[in-house]
């Protein structure tokens, strides 16, 4: 008999896990403690923003019209427990208030609500993004295979990983997650099977080197920018060299989320715990480098506006979320520069496509508006903080004849600066002095 899947947490990353298990074929139970949440996903419905990702949750849940009826939810362990063969946790592991290291809290509680119903031979898995060696601590059958899914673009990275991480100690737990992977596995998804701190390592390395890599770029620009140099030709010509790569090489205001910024935070703390925070003092760097770019995206907005004060200045910020495809404002670096203006005295109104509602939450007292060309009315300066591909295909002639100076701030290189300067923008791109 096929094997029967739970999946605890049905968060951003466990609700994409539970609909892709069932697009690949197995009976799966999603689990969470949030009522609220689980009468969301029973009726098809996702509580964020992911291209397709309600799509593939209308194929699968048991009760909608023409679906295959493989996902069903659930707020009760005991069931979870009953049910599952392997139990994927998929809980969140947030930074804690006041420190660097990330609260284990809810994967604890996964544990040890699942652990008492488990009476029968079963595999818990974990999935949440831990320090190393929190799965030694973890009772049960365990098993560890981290998760690499980016946001927008979460169902791919699911279905067809680039890489598949399993922390095992067992010949069994290998087997399990090797029947449970067998349809990317067999399309071409390499399969690495390592012990459990190699594992978890693996996770946060890889979010430290994009981290890295990305800091490493808006260092560069803020050379550029101190010696005429053009950042993005720079990435341009570097990205050519197969060792490098041009992923991940995008200067602007630098990175954000629920993820980058507090992995490289909990990873520092961890290896201090473990005395090897030597090997590790880069990261500080990483993370200064990248919060000076909020800072000079508001002072290069204080010189657009004439260099004294932003008191009486119209602001339109373009972009609230952490990144594009995406509803999450978490860390955002565009509502943080939208934040540090507003807090400086500056009128500022934003407009994001999918991030309105998660942005009002956090940032009430921001203006907001219900359009791009709203929010530029009368503006002095406009500030492009996430890239959407709708701000690629503004009309800048328009915009042009709606503001009341027509500057613009590139923060994040992704704006044609011809076609903008060509209808009367003054045009201004991070690390780009002159381009
Ligand atoms: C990140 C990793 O990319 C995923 O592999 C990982 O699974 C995930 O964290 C996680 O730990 O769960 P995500 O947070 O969705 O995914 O976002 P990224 O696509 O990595 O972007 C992070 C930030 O970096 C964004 O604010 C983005 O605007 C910024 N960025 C990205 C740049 O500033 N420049 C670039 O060239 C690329």
């Amino acid at each position: 008999m096929a094997l029967r899947i739970t999946v605890i947490g049905t968060g951003y990353l466990g609700a994409t896990h539970a609909a892709a298990m069932a697009e690949l074929g197995f009976e799966v139970l999603g689990l969470d403690v949030v009522p609220e949440k689980i009468e969301l996903l029973s009726k098809g419905r996702v509580p964020m923003y992911e291209p397709g990702l309600e799509e593939l949750l209308g194929k699968h849940v048991a009760g909608m019209e023409g679906s295959s009826g493989r996902l069903r939810f659930t707020t009760s362990f005991e069931e979870a427990a009953d049910f599952g063969d392997v139990h994927f946790v998929c809980v969140n592991t947030p930074q804690k208030q006041g420190e660097y290291a990330c609260d284990m809290s809810y994967v604890e509680n996964a544990f040890a609500s699942l652990a008492p119903h488990l009476t029968r031979p079963a595999l818990v898995v974990g999935k949440s993004t831990v320090p190393v060696g929190s799965a030694d601590r973890l009772a049960a059958e365990l098993a560890w295979n981290p998760e690499f899914l980016r946001e927008g673009f979460a169902i791919d990275d699911t279905l067809r990983p680039d890489r598949i991480v399993v922390g095992v100690r067992s010949a069994r737990a290998e087997e399990l997650l090797r029947e449970v992977y067998a349809t990317p596995v067999a399309e071409g998804s390499p399969f690495i099977v390592t012990d459990f701190p190699t594992a978890e390592l693996v996770k946060t390395a890889a979010n430290s080197f994009l981290a890295t890599k990305i800091s490493f770029i808006n260092a560069m620009a803020e050379v550029c920018e101190a010696a005429d140099g053009d950042v993005a030709k720079l990435a341009e010509a570097l990205g050519h060299d197969d060792r490098i790569g041009g992923k991940f090489l995008r200067a602007g205001i630098g990175f954000g989320g629920g993820c980058l910024p507090k992995d490289i935070r909990a990873f520092m703390a961890r290896a201090g715990e473990l005395g090897a925070d030597q090997a590790l003092t880069f990261l500080r760097e990483v993370d200064s480098v990248n919060m000076r770019r909020r800072g000079h995206m508001v002072e290069l907005a204080l010189e657009a506006v004439g260099n004294t004060s932003f008191l009486g200045k119209r602001v339109a910020v373009l972009g609230a979320t952490f990144k594009p495809d995406s509803d999450d404002v978490r860390d955002s670096p565009a509502l943080n520069v939208a934040g540090q203006i507003h807090l400086q005295g500056g009128q500022v109104t934003v407009y994001d496509p999918k991030g309105m509602d998660n942005a009002r939450r956090v940032f009430p007292t921001l203006g907001y508006a219900g359009s791009a060309l709203e929010a530029v009315r009368g503006a002095d300066v406009v500030l492009h903080l996430t890239e959407w591909s709708e701000f690629r295909e503004l009309d800048p002639a328009e915009l042009a004849a709606a503001v009341s100076t027509p500057i613009l701030l590139d923060g994040r290189n992704a704006l044609d600066p011809e076609v903008w300067r060509k209808a009367g923008w003054t045009f201004r791109a991070m690390g780009r002095p002159r381009a």
